[in-house]
């Protein structure tokens, strides 16, 4: 036997209860695939699993952390009881931290890495062990983002996570080649309309926005879809970060003028936040699909896109940063 066809297919997704891994979890329900879900916060999850249920796609929900390899190796073993074998594992959990480096207190900076690399070598672990020993291989895909191609300032625990993963997902290539039947997909978004700027852990006093143009959460999970199909290498969403990296390598001195204000200028708002954790260290809503950000905050993307230019401009010109 071959790898099966979605409709046959066992999928595995770790952060399933909100934005990309909610939307690619019900787009895997409505192939019929057979699904187990994995999340913290077992309400939201539990939701998930009867949505894809109605959609008359068996699921599981499956609660853990996927800091813990304990938890992550459970869920595994939990979806090779039920469904006999694992042919899709998409490591999408992910979390966000917006701070200058000194003030993101240390646990918050460790569990953003945790989360975001340990939880994704945690799935390849269990993933990549089915994989090897089940005839049809496997398809491992893993959440980057932009900002595994370039880096900003204030969001160093997520940079550094995402262009971890990205490394990662590339030498697993190396490792397994010539072990055919098991594909590595790195997915590289750049803003997606989905509730993690709600999420995110914040300590810089301002509230924030992110930076269009975005995609639509259902546009992501689309791609998903298609590479738990046809796997390709990586998956890029937007041009800007391989313009910005491409800038970065052949004039790396003009990127740190324009690059680091254009995303101040870009991602802060006027108003005051108060400083919060955000789901980093716990679960916290909202838990939907969509950020909203879309429909109701085009006059504040619009904003953004302004504020960024400007910040790009002032910094050619030599005016002062946003935070200068
Ligand atoms: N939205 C974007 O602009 C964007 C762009 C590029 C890349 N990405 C990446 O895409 C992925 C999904 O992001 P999203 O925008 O859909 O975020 P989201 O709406 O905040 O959803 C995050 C999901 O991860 C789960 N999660 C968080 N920490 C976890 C942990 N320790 N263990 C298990 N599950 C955990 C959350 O549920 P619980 O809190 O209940 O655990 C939730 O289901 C992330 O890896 C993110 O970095 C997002």
């Amino acid at each position: 036997m071959g790898r099966p066809p979605l409709e046959q297919a066992v999928v595995v997704v770790t952060g399933a209860s909100s934005g990309i891994g909610r939307a690619a979890s019900l787009r895997f329900a409505r192939r019929g695939s057979r699904l187990v879900l994995m999340a913290r916060g077992g309400e939201a999850l539990e939701e998930v699993r009867s949505e894809c249920e109605r959609m008359g796609a068996p699921a599981v929900a499956s609660r853990g952390d996927v800091r813990s390899e304990d938890d992550v190796e459970r869920v595994a073993a939990e979806a090779e009881r039920r469904f006999g074998r694992i042919d899709v594992w998409v490591n999408n959990a992910g979390t966000m931290a917006y701070g200058e480096f000194w003030e993101i207190p240390s646990d918050i900076f460790r569990t953003v890495v945790e989360t975001n690399l340990f939880g994704q070598v945690h799935g390849a672990r269990a993933a990549i062990a089915r994989f090897r020993r089940q005839d049809g291989g496997g398809v491992l895909i893993n959440m980057s983002s932009v900002w595994g191609r370039i880096t900003t300032p204030e969001v160093s625990p997520y940079v550094v996570s995402k262009q971890a993963v990205r490394a990662f997902s590339e030498c697993l290539r190396h490792d397994l080649e010539g072990k055919p039947g098991i594909d590595v997909v790195t997915i590289i978004p750049q803003a997606v309309d989905t509730p993690i700027f709600e999420h995110a852990a914040n300590v810089t006093g301002g509230s924030l926005r992110p930076i269009p143009p975005m995609y639509d959460v259902g546009t992501v999970a689309e791609g998903i879809e298609k590479c738990a199909e046809s796997p390709n290498r990586e998956v890029n969403y937007g041009r800007a970060g391989r313009a910005l990296e491409l800038l970065y390598a052949l004039a790396p001195k003009l990127y740190c003028r324009v690059a680091p204000s254009m995303f101040l200028r870009g991602t802060f708002e006027d108003q005051p936040a108060e400083r919060q954790d955000g789901n980093v260290l716990h679960t916290t809503g909202p838990y939907r699909e969509d950020g909203g950000w879309k429909a109701h905050g085009k006059p504040r993307l619009r904003r953004a896109v302004l504020a960024a230019g400007a910040g790009a401009l002032g910094a050619l010109v030599g005016r002062k940063s946003f935070r200068g």
